[in-house]
């Protein structure tokens, strides 16, 4: 047997694949940016522009933490716009700020340059607490002076920058959530000088953009944080070559204030220790609706340069199936273009009150030239509709109506029929699993009756066509095939305890990835179980771009490290070797647009593709396990990693989830790790708080995506969180983690922690759980769980479940062939 396995490959040269995977960033790059407001200023006709703002110059690819990628490069939009031919007139503005930054970031390289002096190289854990305890200047920008101003064009591009990312929160403050002082007097200064001006957020979520009521601004466009080819797509759409059809995939308010949870959020709870989602079912356009407050934009909007109508042709209920057709047509004389159908659900309010409707499909159109229709289908199933009764413990559909709604955004919808229910049902019971505990009473909305036109179609529901799923609360057992239950038979209880822990950056083992954030044991080689190696997302693979993979299997890393990372640790690695001391090994990865901008193109075939993408690439560096996608809903605009997650809305989260595991998963030994499971909303003392919430919210909101994923991919594995639940530590929680996710969802892949979570809570109650795995793990969560093994508090046939789910996963994955 080959000591150890390396992938990757030899060359420093931009591959096929490189060229290929930057098309597809590009393309998802356009298609996830939402024009939300056009007054005649795009597509921009004037070829000569001038540029302000950070993220002209310094475009956020996408946010910080484990959601980095480190790409070869990135296209800057003052770049894209120089590839599609536009000329920057007087970049003054431009050079003055990048010399600021400079100096900005040099000195804050020094101040932290004493901080992580005693730190073993690169990527530990550590990095995060320091990044946090002294985060990298976020370049704020500096005014616009006179002489930066110029005659030479009507048109001015202003580019807000926001960068977040794990750890921490934004803050609804100005200079974040709020625009600053020196953005909203250039914004003022801009739009005097300028015939036209377009407005471009580079920001994973939203932005309080009050600006608006105040400046004339010709055009807004969310770029979002548009990946490695993010430039080249924000010249594809200014200049018309592409038609933007992005949607939001959550709601913009007005003010902060507008959404339910701002004055309890995170930071802004006054007890960092607990955080009451007072707010229930109503959190997105849930509330917006419930409150009957208009958003500035509503989820699903998003402009086009031409104009679409739809026309509802067919509607059919077949047994709990629900199948919606309906013609879209481009009725606009010029662009072509894509618009996305969205159909929602009333439900009617009696024993029980709801949502004024909820999202249950949605389809894309392919690109439309202008004349042009296509008929879209939209299917869903009325037994995936219910809502969760706390007194029955059971899901449930009430009798009455249920209005069906289509539109293009959440605020522009119309009844397009009524589903009459002639008798209430019950679809599923199931035991009370993490009730809430905490004392606090929920919002209780003020409910608007719909009333229905009787020249809306009518369509009779039978209860009768539904039927009861219950569940078997027994222990799940493993099916261990003869191949696993002989290897697992040669194990040691101690051995088997060693399969369940993990490793994490710098671990040794047969399958090498420089760089990757983790392993699974490297402990038992000889016993015929290879490691698998982990790596993050989700805007693609997190690993280092080279590394010289020594004899001894120790890698060794080049100078120069990616920016992001380009402070103090420089200094402690060892300086790259040439190849004769080692094997060179190049992984140049994509990075895609972050996950939010992914969704916000509403096309889940591109998501699909991405996925495929992304396993091609697990392949040719040898990753086994991606661990994304991010599955947390947008509870509130503040949530720093809401750019790593898709929407506010499960249903959204649970197809967009679907389509890039499937996508992943193609590969023949490729794994997605969904996560973060659950209810990890907030990044701020994540580690140490608990979500507090009703058990409807629970499951109607926060796990019901991950039960979609489940349903409709099967994904590998999934993440517990850091947070605790109702008081429970996920990874702790036998509710969670084996009660919901296998007695009732049947999910049967491996269960691991985020990383280091078990160390505040225990290592073997995340074992008696069914948390099968513990990440990154260590020796000394080895040696805890050998001795709770003695005192006999770590469950043996536990042990032995995990173990073998543990073992599946490894023989399953492409890296171990051939071992
Ligand atoms: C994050 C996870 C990530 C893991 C490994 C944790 O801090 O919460 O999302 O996968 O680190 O990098």
């Amino acid at each position: 047997m080959e000591k150890f396995r390396v992938y990757g490959v030899s060359t420093k040269d931009e591959s096929q694949r490189e060229r290929a995977h930057r098309a597809l960033a590009r393309r998802a790059a356009a298609d996830g940016m939402v024009l939300l407001k056009n007054n005649g200023v795009l597509p921009l006709k004037n070829k000569t522009i001038a540029l302000y703002g950070v993220g002209a110059r310094m475009t956020v690819k996408g946010g910080s933490g484990s959601g980095n990628v480190e790409e070869r490069y990135s296209v800057t939009i003052e770049q894209g716009l120089k590839n599609a031919g536009y000329s920057i007139a007087k970049p003054l503005w431009l050079e003055r700020f990048e010399e600021k930054f400079n100096r900005d970031i040099e000195q804050w390289r020094q101040s932290v340059e004493d901080k992580i002096k005693g730190y073993g190289p690169v990527r530990t854990m550590k990095m995060f607490d320091i990044v946090h305890t002294s985060p990298q200047p976020c370049p704020t920008a500096t005014p616009i002076l006179e002489d930066e101003l110029t005659e030479e064009t009507d048109t001015a591009v202003y580019v807000l920058a926001r960068q977040a990312g794990e750890g921490g929160d934004r803050r609804a403050e100005k200079g974040d959530y709020l625009f600053s002082d020196i953005e909203l007097e250039s914004i003022r200064k801009l739009a005097k000088h300028y015939k036209k001006l377009l407005l471009v957020i580079n920001c994973g979520s939203a932005m309080d953009l009050s600006v608006l009521d105040e400046v004339e601004v010709g055009a807004v466009l969310h770029f979002s944080q548009g990946g490695m080819e993010g430039g080249n797509a924000f010249a594809d759409i200014v200049s018309g070559k592409v038609t933007p059809s992005g949607k939001l995939t959550a709601t913009w308010g007005y003010q902060y204030a507008d959404y339910p949870s701002s004055d309890t959020y995170s930071y802004l709870n006054g007890d960092m220790t607990y955080n009451n989602y007072y707010e229930g079912i109503h959190i997105g356009y849930r509330w917006f609706d419930a409150m009957k407050k208009d958003p500035r934009f509503p989820f699903g909007f998003g402009l086009s340069y031409t104009t679409f109508t739809h026309e509802v042709k067919d509607i059919r209920i077949d047994g709990t199936k629900v199948m919606v057709k309906a013609v879209v047509k481009n009725i606009g004389g010029s662009y072509s273009g894509r618009e996305v159908l969205q159909l929602y659900l009333a439900k009617p309010h009696t024993e029980m009150t709801h949502e004024q409707k909820g999202l249950v499909a949605f389809a894309k159109t392919k690109l439309l030239a202008p004349g042009k229709e296509e008929c879209l289908t939209m299917t869903f199933d009325m037994a995936e509709q219910g809502s969760y009764h706390e007194d029955l413990s059971a899901f449930v559909l009430e009798q009455g109506e249920y209005g069906l709604l289509v539109g293009t955004d959440s605020m522009h919808t119309r009844a397009i029929a009524v589903l009459t229910l002639d008798k209430p049902v019950i679809l599923e019971k199931t035991e009370h699993n993490l009730p809430k505990t905490a004392d606090f009473t929920e919002y209780k909305p003020e409910v608007h009756l719909a009333t229905y036109d009787t020249s809306i179609p009518r369509y009779a529901l039978a209860g009768s066509a539904f039927c009861m799923t219950e569940h078997d609360y027994s222990i799940p057992e493993v099916k261990e095939s003869p191949k696993e239950k002989r290897i697992l038979d040669s194990l040691s209880d101690k051995q088997m305890i060693d399969l369940c822990v993990g490793g994490g950056y710098s671990t040794k083992g047969y399958v090498i990835v420089p760089g990757v954030v983790g392993t699974t044991s490297v402990k038992l080689l000889k016993k015929g179980i290879p490691n698998i190696n982990l790596s993050d997302g989700p805007a693609g693979l997190r690993v280092m771009q080279a590394g010289a993979v020594q004899k001894s299997g120790t890698v060794l890393y080049p100078e120069g490290l990616p920016k992001e990372w380009q402070w103090g640790y420089l200094k402690r690695i060892a300086p790259f070797v040439k190849s004769n001391r080692g094997r060179l090994v190049y992984q140049y990865m994509s990075a895609f647009p972050c996950e939010t901008a992914q969704a916000q193109s509403w096309d889940v075939n591109l998501l699909e593709e991405i996925g495929k993408a992304v396993g091609l690439e697990m392949k040719e560096i040898g990753v086994a396990v991606w661990l994304a996608p991010g599955m947390n809903l947008h509870r509130n605009p503040l949530c720093g990693r809401n750019f790593e997650y898709y929407s506010e809305d499960p249903v959204l989260t649970g197809k967009m989830a679907a389509a890039i595991t499937k996508g992943v998963q193609s590969r023949k030994g490729c794994f997605v790790t969904v996560k973060h499971f659950c209810c990890n909303n907030q990044e701020e003392n994540r580690d140490h708080m608990s979500s507090n919430l009703s058990e409807r919210a629970l499951r109607e909101m926060y796990l019901r995506p991950f039960r979609m994923v489940i349903a409709e991919a099967k994904p590998g594995t999934i993440m517990t969180s850091y947070n605790m639940v109702n008081g429970t530590y996920t990874p702790n929680s036998y509710d969670l983690c084996t009660k919901v996710l296998r007695n009732e969802w049947g999910f049967e892949g491996v269960i691991m922690s985020d990383w280091n979570s078990t160390d505040k809570c225990s290592h073997e109650a995340a074992i008696n759980a069914g948390n099968d795995l513990i990440m990154p793990g260590n020796a000394s969560v080895r040696r805890a769980l050998k001795s709770a093994y003695k005192s006999g508090t770590l469950d043996k046939k536990q042990l032995r479940r995990s173990a073998a789910r543990i073992l599946r996963l490894i023989l399953n994955a492409a890296t171990s062939e051939g071992f």
